[in-house]
Order: structure tokens, then C-alpha cells, then sequence
């Protein structure tokens, strides 16, 4: 079995520093936690993607404290070597310090050994009361998917020299206040150089080029599961829902044909009591 990851082992995850880069990858259920942990993931983060790749919703407003308890409870259950980490839906750390210890209390009871939050300065006050209270934080800035409507869409970000030197503030700030790694979502490939030689904690791009300290993809994008949207920074490495879609219609093919259940998929009565109760001829 793999070693456990830690925060303290991943935050000193530097590529620079001659670390290999740290794979992220999600997970929402413990099929999935056994599958990502199997691969090897140092990270699996229980995102609040699951709004959109499990739970049919257009962006990941939707979710709530609630729903990420629940996902994190199904990951948490596999005991994985992956550190997991919940991420903290959109306003369960926007109204107040007390608030946002409350709801990241109950992602840690629900398994969660990090969390995650989105944005950047003016979030400091909650990442610095979270580190206070001993639960470490992941940092998420560039793209973030819960500013969908001040963003106007999902656009990348850090695209004018003033973008630039404000996401560099912005990770120096968290890095600052203690968080133990950063996600770079969505940054044009040397912004995230500059960002992550500013810092020295990890970062983990997603759409945010080869320079960062790793990667983070989302499960139902990597495996083909969902195949509503294809992001340019999207690799896909199977085609599940082809796969899944010609098995389910296989099923489907032999309840119509008869051809299933077959004599090995139906328990038999033994001969004896078949003949106690008259009933004579095969089945
Ligand atoms: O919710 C999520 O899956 C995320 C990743 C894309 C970083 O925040």
C-alpha cells in the first residue's frame, strides 16, 4: 500500500526543489476514491464539480455544506492514501469567519483532512481563521468557477499586465496566510511560471500549462464519463460512456432476446423438493 499523504509532505512538493510533480484528481464516491487512489493521485479533491459532472446543475452554485459532507463521507470511507480534500461550496465562506469555521468543521467531520476555497485577498480573513484552527486550506485562483456570473462565463483569466501582477499578490498573500498548496485554474501557461516561482508551496494547474508544481483534472473529463463539454485543457485518456452506453444495451439486447438470465445466473431448486411439489421438467 502507498504511503499516506500528509499536508506537511505535499506542501514541500516543489518541482523546482526537485519534487515530481503532484497529481490531483476528483472523486465523489468511493468507487471512483478506490479507483483514483489505485492510480496513485497524491490528492483527491471531492469538488464541488460533482454539481455539474454528477448532479446535472449548469455551474456549482448549487451545491451546499450538505451535499460536499456527503461526497466527502463516501471518499473518506475508502481510508485512501490520497489526502482528501472538500472543497467549500460558494457561500459557506463568504458571510463571516464563524460561519466558515462551522461549515469547514463539518467537511473535516465528514472526512475531509483540507480544505479548499476560491478566490484571493479578499478571502484572507477565512483562510487565516481556517489555519488558526488547525484546518489546512487549499487556495483556488485564476478561474474560479464559483465567480461564474461577476466573470460573465468561464474565461480565462490573467490576460493584461494588471491581471498578472494581482493573481502574483493574490498567491503571495495566501501563501502567506498559510495555505498549504494553491490551485491555478484557467491562467495563460506563464502566468502560472511567474505564479508558481512566486510562492513556495505547490501549485496545481488545471488549464494553466506544464509550469506548475501539478496537475488536477476532473474524473468524469479524464475517463470519458462526461461528454456534454470538451475544454481545450482537457486530455481524455478513455471513452467510458461509449463503453458504458454498448454494455447497458447488451443487457438490454438479451432481457428482450431471453438470452438473459441464462441457467448459471438463476438458483435451482433441488430435485427432491422439486419432486415434492409435482413439479416435473427442467427449471
Ligand atoms: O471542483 C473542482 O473539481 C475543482 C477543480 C477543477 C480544481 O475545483
Amino acid at each position: 500500500m502507498a504511503q499516506k499523504s500528509t499536508v506537511p509532505v505535499i506542501r514541500s512538493r516543489k518541482v523546482a526543489d526537485g519534487a515530481d510533480p503532484l497529481v490531483m484528481l476528483t472523486a465523489y464516491d468511493a468507487p471512483g476514491a478506490r479507483m483514483v487512489d489505485e492510480a496513485g493521485a497524491d490528492l483527491i479533491l471531492v469538488g464541488d464539480s460533482v454539481a455539474m459532472v454528477v448532479l446535472g446543475y449548469e455551474d456549482t452554485l448549487q451545491v451546499t455544506v450538505a451535499d460536499i459532507a456527503h461526497h466527502t463521507a463516501a471518499v473518506a470511507r475508502t481510508r485512501p492514501s490520497a489526502l482528501v480534500v472538500a472543497d467549500m461550496p460558494w457561500m459557506s465562506y463568504h458571510v463571516s469567519v464563524e460561519d466558515t469555521l462551522r461549515n469547514a468543521a463539518e467537511l473535516v467531520r465528514a472526512g475531509g483532512q483540507a480544505v479548499k476555497l476560491e478566490g484571493g485577498r479578499q478571502r484572507l480573513p477565512m483562510v487565516e481563521a481556517l489555519i488558526d484552527a488547525e484546518i489546512p486550506v487549499m487556495g483556488h485562483i485564476g478561474l474560479t468557477p464559483q465567480s461564474v456570473n461577476a466573470m460573465g462565463g468561464f474565461k480565462v483569466q490573467g490576460r493584461d499586465t494588471q491581471a498578472v501582477l494581482k493573481l502574483v499578490a493574490e498567491a503571495k498573500a495566501l501563501a502567506h496566510a498559510g495555505c498549504f498548496a494553491l490551485v491555478l485554474e484557467g491562467v495563460p501557461d506563464r502566468v502560472a511560471a511567474m505564479v508558481t516561482d512566486s510562492v513556495d508551496i505547490p501549485t496545481i494547474g488545471i488549464g494553466a500549462g506544464p509550469a506548475c508544481d501539478g496537475q488536477v483534472l476532473v474524473f468524469h473529463d479524464v475517463l470519458g464519463i462526461e461528454r456534454r463539454i470538451l475544454p481545450r485543457f482537457v486530455r481524455r485518456y478513455a471513452d467510458l460512456h461509449t463503453t458504458a452506453v454498448e454494455a447497458l444495451s447488451g443487457f438490454a439486447a438479451d432481457v428482450r432476446s431471453g438470452a438473459f438470465p441464462g441457467e448459471h445466473e438463476s438458483y435451482h431448486l433441488s430435485d427432491d423438493v422439486a419432486d415434492e411439489l409435482g413439479l416435473c421438467g427442467a427449471a
